[in-house]
């Protein structure tokens, strides 16, 4: 995880600091920066960047690497954060990945040397320092390396006889770099030169050129996104004014610009939390997605047999939702996996899979590698991200943008009912796939209409495994029986209706050290994800059970000092889940309970939360609502920050 920012240019510190705060969603435990001005420097702190900034404000340099941390190996501090410095202090480096081989490596190599942090990246200066003086000394063996070395530069060994053939720096890096296992992305600076060396092995970093030259993490961390590079898996590279990349066989790779115009809207416009502001941009926020799917064509394999989703955290809950949207209304059988699982486990994938990998970031490192690893077995695979140009987008062979707008605060909201109101949709063009309400893309070829598709679409249609037709799915119309008036009344919810319920609960519940959630089908998938809300920003215990698992387990739990949240928005479940409540309220448990429903009897309730009445589809996006804000006023009366929970972070760049 982590982020990383250096940048050659004027004013680069004050540059690297901003960025460092843009970056700030993918870790902020600890950060630090190094400069050079003649001389190496460097300065370090725990907590957010804002104390970082103090200590270097009035300083100026043009070469900068910055690092804002999410701790893997060893404690947040200012010595186990970034940068890491050789022990002779000659490299400094910033690091985002694991290194799984570094306790062999500080044996293989590193013997004698002294290590001041608990972390992997240590190892990585000091094996490029290493590395460097071997070759400067001209062991002979090092020389067969430079001899093999594609690069030619300047050099900076003074005693070595094959001076003409490569730039030292860059060979020991590479030296360095190729003796590494795990994931990383790595920049590097130096006392010897002005250049900033980088390398990355399943960890996405990009290349900004403007009047800057810029390596980042992502282009969040970016105010100018045009003219950026994605630097592709496995290379590695040295910048100066201008910059060049190498394959792992050092063979130069052809850079390729894109233009991202958007970005993070960093502006809580008078909220006091990101997180309230996001919850109450929900309604705005599938407005906007809706506007931008309608008329929107879907390009997918024709004949799908099954679903395959794959995603971490809310997204994974978001697709057991798509899974019975989909089994329920366009009767294809889907499969959810965690990625984390999927990347670990054999998975049997049948022909004509589709996968679906939904990510709200893009950038999530588990769900990168298992859209890898599903591409590689031949499954066409549909990405739903709320970030046009992340990485995911880049990968996946067709893409669905949500419109969500930025999502700063690490506990998901709006993006995660975004998300479902587009599975809803990809329901939707389902059914109508189903139904005939496709063009074929190889008919729109030949017609020579390609603006949308191009040869290569077919090409991948024939690598994918049965798939052997890729087809437009052009279903506008509604499958779903939900009408303009339902969306309409969707997109104007009014959230203030819920939150004034709100307030008298959180009074007397938000010293409680636990709470269970219950609920049946679509509502126990509203209890899990109400339950990742609670705990996640608030740190108190949750579990999530459906209704009917209660007396398997948990019932033991309960006594007149426990809150059970039990939901309850389907019609036909109402007998069932009311047997719960009193399954609980008779063994003196308190229940609060969520729903739309005016016409039963709750009386034994500890607390009602009315819901608005929407389409029985949409209520899935309202019924998680309560939670959202049930936590944010839990977290916010216990004095934490609900926009940076403890241990977490927004976007998990490490496997
Ligand atoms: C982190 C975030 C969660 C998010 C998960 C998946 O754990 O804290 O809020 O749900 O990553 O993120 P993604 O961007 O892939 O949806």
């Amino acid at each position: 995880m982590c982020g990383i920012i250096s940048i050659k240019g004027k004013n680069a510190i004050r540059k690297t600091i901003s960025g460092l705060k843009k970056l700030e969603y993918r870790g902020y435990d600890s950060c630090g920066i190094a400069w050079k001005n003649k001389k190496l420097n460097i300065k370090k702190s725990k907590g957010y960047i804002s104390i970082l900034e103090e200590k270097v404000k009035n300083i100026k340099s043009e070469l900068t690497i910055g690092h804002t941390r999410w701790a893997t190996h060893g404690v947040p501090s200012e010595l186990n954060s970034h940068p890491h410095v050789s022990m002779d202090g000659k490299f400094m480096c910033v690091h985002n990945g694991i290194i799984e081989n570094y306790k062999e490596l500080k044996k293989q190599f590193l013997q004698g040397y002294e290590f001041y942090s608990d972390t992997d990246t240590e190892v990585i200066p000091n094996l490029v320092s290493k590395f460097y003086k071997d070759l400067v000394n001209c062991n002979p063996s090092c020389c067969n390396r430079r001899r093999n070395s594609k690069y030619s530069g300047e050099c900076y060994g003074s005693k070595c006889k094959c001076a003409s053939y490569c730039d030292d720096i860059l060979t020991a890096f590479k030296m360095a770099i190729d003796q590494l296992k795990g994931s990383f992305a790595i920049v590097l600076i130096n006392d010897y030169n002005d250049k900033i060396y980088f390398a990355r092995h399943s960890s996405p970093m990009v290349i900004s050129k403007t009047k800057d030259m810029i390596i980042c993490s992502d282009i969040n961390g970016l105010d100018d996104k045009s003219n950026t590079f994605y630097l592709p898996d496995d290379t590695y590279g040295v910048l100066d004014n201008d910059f060049e990349v190498f394959d792992t066989n050092s063979k130069p790779i052809a850079i390729k610009y894109s233009n991202y115009k958007g970005g993070i809207e960093n502006k809580l416009s008078g909220y006091k939390h990101y997180m309230l502001k996001e919850i109450y941009e929900i309604p705005n926020a599938i407005e906007l997605t809706k506007d931008a799917l309608y008329g929107a064509s879907l390009t997918l394999p024709k004949n799908i047999s099954q679903i395959l989703f794959v995603s971490c955290g809310t997204s994974y809950h978001a697709s057991l939702m798509a899974k019975k949207y989909i089994e329920n209304f366009a009767h294809i059988p889907c499969e959810c996996v965690i990625a984390s699982e999927f990347i670990s486990s054999n998975n049997l994938i049948l022909p004509n899979t589709l996968g679906v990998f939904i990510s709200q970031s893009g950038e999530t490192a588990d769900t990168l590698k298992s859209l890898e690893k599903a591409k590689s077995q031949g499954v066409y695979t549909l990405a739903i991200t709320n970030v046009q140009n992340s990485h995911i987008t880049l990968i996946a062979d067709t893409t669905v943008l949500m419109r969500a707008g930025a999502e700063i605060c690490v506990a998901s909201t709006k993006a995660y009912t975004t998300q479902l109101f587009v599975l809803l949709q990809l329901t939707n063009y389902l059914i109508g796939l189903q139904q005939g309400n496709f063009r074929i893309i190889s008919e729109k070829i030949q017609s020579k209409k390609q603006d949308k598709v191009s040869e290569g679409e077919i090409s991948k249609a024939n690598t994918c495994v049965g798939a052997t037709e890729l087809v437009e799915v052009l279903s506008k119309q509604d499958c779903l029986g939900i009408s303009s008036d339902d969306i309409a009344n969707l997109t104007g919810l009014d959230i203030s209706t819920i939150d004034k319920q709100l307030d008298n609960l959180v009074d007397k519940i938000y010293l409680h050290k636990q709470f269970h959630l219950i609920g049946k089908d679509y509502d126990y998938i509203t209890a899990m994800e109400g339950s990742l809300k609670i705990k996640e920003i608030s740190y108190i215990f949750t579990d999530a059970y459906p209704c009917g698992e209660l007396k398997h387990g948990t019932l033991s739990l309960i006594d007149e000092n426990s809150i059970v949240f039990v939901i309850m928005t389907e019609r036909d479940l109402i007998a069932k889940t009311t047997n719960a409540i009193h399954e609980i309220t008779s063994r003196g448990g308190n229940v609060v309970c969520i729903t739309q429903f005016d016409d039963i009897d709750l009386s034994d309730c500890y607390y009602v939360i009315h819901l608005p009445k929407l389409n029985q589809l949409f209520m899935p996006i309202v019924s998680i609502i309560p939670f959202h804000l049930i936590s944010y006023k839990i977290t916010t009366k216990l004095g934490l920050n609900p926009d940076k929970p403890r241990n977490l972070a927004k976007s998990v760049t490490v496997e």
